[in-house]
C-alpha cells in the first residue's frame, strides 16, 4: 500500500498521480490535503508515521517544488525520501538508496513527467550489497 500527500503546492499534482495510480490499480490511501493553504511537514508527518507503523510499504509526496516535504520527511529515523524530477534519478533512489518515499515538485515538474518518475521508482529493486552498506550509515543509529 503507498501513502500519497501533498500541501497546496503539490495538490494538483497529487490528484493527477491518484489517478493515474487508479488507472494502473496500484493500491493508495490519500492522507491530503485538499487543495487548501496549509503545511509540508504536517502532511509529511502524517505519511512518515503511515510507513514507520507499517500500514504502508511505501509514499510519495508533493509540495511546490518537493524541496520542504523532503526535508521535512527525512527528519525521521528510517525515512528516506527522494526528491525527484526526472525517471533515471527515480529509478537510482530505489536501486541505490532504497528510497521509501519520492517527493516531487507540483510547481516545477510536469504531471506526465511524474508519472514517469513514479513508474520508474516503483519499477525498480533496492540492488542492496554495497548500497545496503551505504543505507546503513544514514541511520542515525550510525551517527
Ligand atoms: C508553499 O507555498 C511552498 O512553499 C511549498 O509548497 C513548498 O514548495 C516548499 O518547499
Amino acid at each position: 500500500m503507498l501513502v500519497i500527500g501533498s500541501d497546496h503546492g503539490g495538490y494538483e499534482l497529487k490528484e493527477y498521480l491518484k489517478a493515474y495510480l487508479t488507472e494502473k490499480e496500484i493500491p493508495f490511501v490519500d492522507i491530503g490535503c485538499d487543495g487548501q493553504s496549509c503545511d509540508y511537514p504536517d502532511y509529511a508527518r502524517v505519511a512518515v508515521k503511515k510507513i514507520l507503523s507499517g500500514e504502508c510499504e511505501r509514499g510519495i509526496l508533493c509540495c511546490g517544488t518537493g524541496i520542504g516535504i523532503s526535508i521535512a520527511a527525512n527528519k525521521y529515523a528510517g525515512i528516506r525520501a527522494a526528491l525527484v524530477s526526472e525517471p533515471v534519478s527515480a529509478r537510482l533512489a530505489t536501486e541505490h538508496n532504497n528510497a521509501n518515499i519520492l517527493c516531487l515538485g507540483g510547481r516545477v515538474t510536469g504531471p506526465v513527467l511524474a508519472a514517469a518518475c513514479v513508474d520508474a521508482w516503483l519499477g525498480a529493486e533496492f540492488l542492496g550489497g554495497r548500497h545496503a552498506a551505504r543505507v546503513q550509515k544514514i541511520e542515525p543509529s550510525a551517527y
